[in-house]
């Protein structure tokens, strides 16, 4: 398992086993920092130890905020940059997950410019160049906001959850020990959300020969080794490629950005924010696997490959597609639809109103390389139910 360095837009990552000591470099000049975590996972990783015996020996005072949820909300990244403000601190530590490291991407960008979230989530104020130093400690192997620019925030009285250009942590680690804890649940989850962003950012107007070799490789390895890390989640070796694959796979989407699937799904969890993100995406493409093949055959035989090796690169192989994919979420366990969820017909029109016609939402149709009717929204939700 090697150890090696990437550098994608301004963050420099370190992956691989063990990195957490080469941090001193990053950290001198430092005086006291935010440790910002969600409830249980930084410890019980071991991930927030380590941090923390690393600022102790180099001197650098820190205070712990731990009540990031998932789906994180504008009130969570308030009570972030409050917490900032008062505390006289020269930076931030972010270790968890997509919640958590987008809270402190989201709360640094206020802190450096002024003004509330809702200024930079609806664009009213441009995010500034200089920000609060950030250090992101990735937890698990999905999001890959670890080495990406985006944020994604919720207003929860408006229904809305929205991505932002937010700006690269400065430095960010992805060591797979940090990864083996972390719940069968979530290993799926997490998983299936990198699957998602290999999809649609070799599929998106802005894919390129780049993001589609990235969502090849990604693919490639989900589809071999989560359901290893599954059968041995201690693995740190299936783990390993794990988290190489969403990284990879975040770089993807910092390039290819995503459309059709990360739009409906943001409606999705934006009215019900106990709806994990991942598990929402593999859904969704329990319908949305078919629409992408009919549409874009020959990047998606490419891609699909490891799914199932004899794919043609013509609209008729769509449904063959589908149950490849379907195949993959049996294999996995996964057996999870809107319902699980508390969705039922009754939300349809709401889901494809929000979907199709409020502006938050519409910024996704424009990335989408092919028409987006309500018809098709409606027969992806009613499939999926
Ligand atoms: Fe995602």
């Amino acid at each position: 398992m090697k150890s090696f360095n990437v550098y994608n837009g301004g963050v420099k990552l370190l992956f691989g086993v063990n990195r957490l000591k080469e941090l001193k470099r990053f950290l001198h000049g430092l005086s006291n920092v935010l440790i910002v975590t969600g409830r249980s996972s930084a410890r019980i990783s071991g991930a927030l130890g380590g941090i923390t015996g690393l600022l102790d020996e180099l001197g650098i005072g820190y205070e712990h905020y731990d009540r990031v949820k998932p789906n994180p909300d504008k009130y969570v990244i308030e009570e972030i940059v409050e917490t900032y403000r008062g505390g006289g601190f020269d930076g931030f530590v972010a270790i968890g997950g997509g919640s958590v490291i987008d809270s402190a991407k989201a709360a640094r960008v206020v802190v450096a410019g002024g003004g509330v979230i809702e200024d930079y989530l609806y664009r009213r104020r441009s995010v500034p160049e200089d920000k609060p130093f950030l250090l992101a400690v990735n937890l698990t192997h999905g999001t890959g906001t670890e080495i990406d620019r985006f944020s994604v925030v919720s207003i929860p009285e408006k229904r809305e959850k929205l991505g932002f250009g937010a700006g690269y942590p400065n430095v960010s680690i992805d060591d797979p020990r940090y990864t083996r804890t972390l719940p069968r649940s979530q290993t799926i989850y997490t998983s299936m959300d990198a699957f998602a962003h290999s999809v649609e950012s070799a599929t998106s107007i802005l894919a390129s020969p780049y993001t589609e070799l990235l969502a090849g490789e990604a693919i490639k390895y989900i589809v071999e080794y989560l359901p290893k890390a599954l059968r041995n989640p201690s693995n740190i070796g299936y783990r390993y490629w794990l988290l190489y694959a969403s990284m990879i796979a975040g770089i993807s989407i910092d390039h290819g950005i995503t459309h059709l699937g990360h739009g409906i799904e943001h409606v999705l969890s934006a009215i019900n924010p106990r709806l994990p993100h991942g598990a929402g995406l593999a859904i969704l493409y329990k319908s949305l696997i078919r629409i992408f093949y009919k549409h874009i055959p020959v990047t998606l035989a490419k891609i699909l490959k490891p799914l199932d090796p004899s794919l043609k690169p013509k609209p008729e192989d769509s449904e063959k597609a589908l149950k490849a994919y379907l195949e993959f979420l049996e294999r996995i366990g996964f057996d999870e639809n809107l319902g699980t969820y508390g969705f039922g017909r009754d939300d349809i029109g709401e889901i494809v109103k929000l979907y199709m016609d409020h502006p938050v939402y519409r910024r996704y149709h424009r990335l989408s390389p092919f028409k987006i009717d309500r018809s098709m929204v409606r027969e992806v939700i009613e499939e999926v139910l």
